[in-house]
């Protein structure tokens, strides 16, 4: 059976970790549904891991509804959440409510996810009065890296920190049934932890969130040519498939494979 906000939100009652992944295709949504994620998020990461674009913002509503598709046909108990896609919700509200609509009703995502604190409460509360579970994302929201001119900590200056307080308590009061923290400093994502009712999902946010995300291709160590201080590298996968396709294009070129057991 499929796991549900209700689910997540047991979970969260009961003071279990909400741990969640990404996923953007049929191949790592299956092993990441297998392996028990309650939540897989296809995030709109997929920009740079699997489009090749240097950030989230040229991100668009196919290419969400492709990833999604598939991680959805790939899983059979994760909560799917889908990432609402830079100018798919920022215009205006019908925009913002048909694009949600549209990642559910096509893409067949149990949730999506937006960014934006305080200034987006309205767009949560009316999205999710249409019936649609919303996670939200405040500290660094990497579609604003244009405005915000980089991805840095967020809430180190007593402004941001009461600006952050602010913006997660506003999207609890929106009715999203959880928050994504990004890059908060770690006391402050306790602090808002423990001052909002929702869980925290944090991502380079410390260890007092109630639950924690990271990118799929940071820990396989498939990320190119960056590894960064708040994830774990459990594997080096891209040296594992490197070494793997470097012999077999020397075994092809010398005409070693295939041999006769690999052939007809
Ligand atoms: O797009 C994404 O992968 C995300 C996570 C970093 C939370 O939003």
């Amino acid at each position: 059976m499929r796991l549900n906000i209700k689910h997540i939100s047991e979970m969260h009652k009961k003071g279990e970790k909400i741990s969640a992944i990404t996923a953007y295709d049929y191949t790592f949504g299956r092993i990441a549904d297998s392996v028990g994620f309650p939540i897989i998020l296809v995030g709109d990461s997929l920009g740079q891991v699997s489009l090749g674009y240097d950030s989230t913002v040229p991100v668009t509503m196919s290419d969400m509804l492709i990833h999604v598709k598939s991680v959805v046909r790939a899983s059979k108990r994760s909560l799917i959440v889908v990432d609402m896609p830079f100018m798919s919700y920022q215009t205006d509200i019908s925009d913002a409510i048909s694009n949600a609509g549209r990642l559910i009703k096509e893409g067949g995502a149990q949730s999506v996810k937006l960014e934006g604190g305080a200034k987006m409460a309205n767009t949560v509360s009316r999205i999710v009065d249409c019936g649609i579970p919303v996670m939200g994302h405040i500290g660094l929201t990497p579609q604003s890296v244009n405005q915000l001119g980089g991805y840095r900590v967020q809430g180190k200056s007593e402004e941001e920190k009461e600006n952050l307080i602010k913006d997660a308590k506003a999207i609890e009061n929106a009715g999203a049934y959880s928050v994504v923290l990004e890059l908060v400093k770690s006391d402050l994502a306790e602090e808002i932890t423990k001052e909002i009712s929702i869980p925290t999902i944090g991502i380079g946010s410390g260890p007092n969130c109630s639950g924690q995300i990271q990118v799929i291709h940071d820990l396989l160590g498939l990320s190119l040519g960056e590894s960064y201080k708040h994830s774990r590298q459990y594997l080096d996968l891209r040296k594992s498939v490197s070494e793997a396709l470097k012999q077999y294009l020397k075994d092809s070129n010398s005409g070693d494979f295939p041999s006769s057991k690999e052939s007809f």
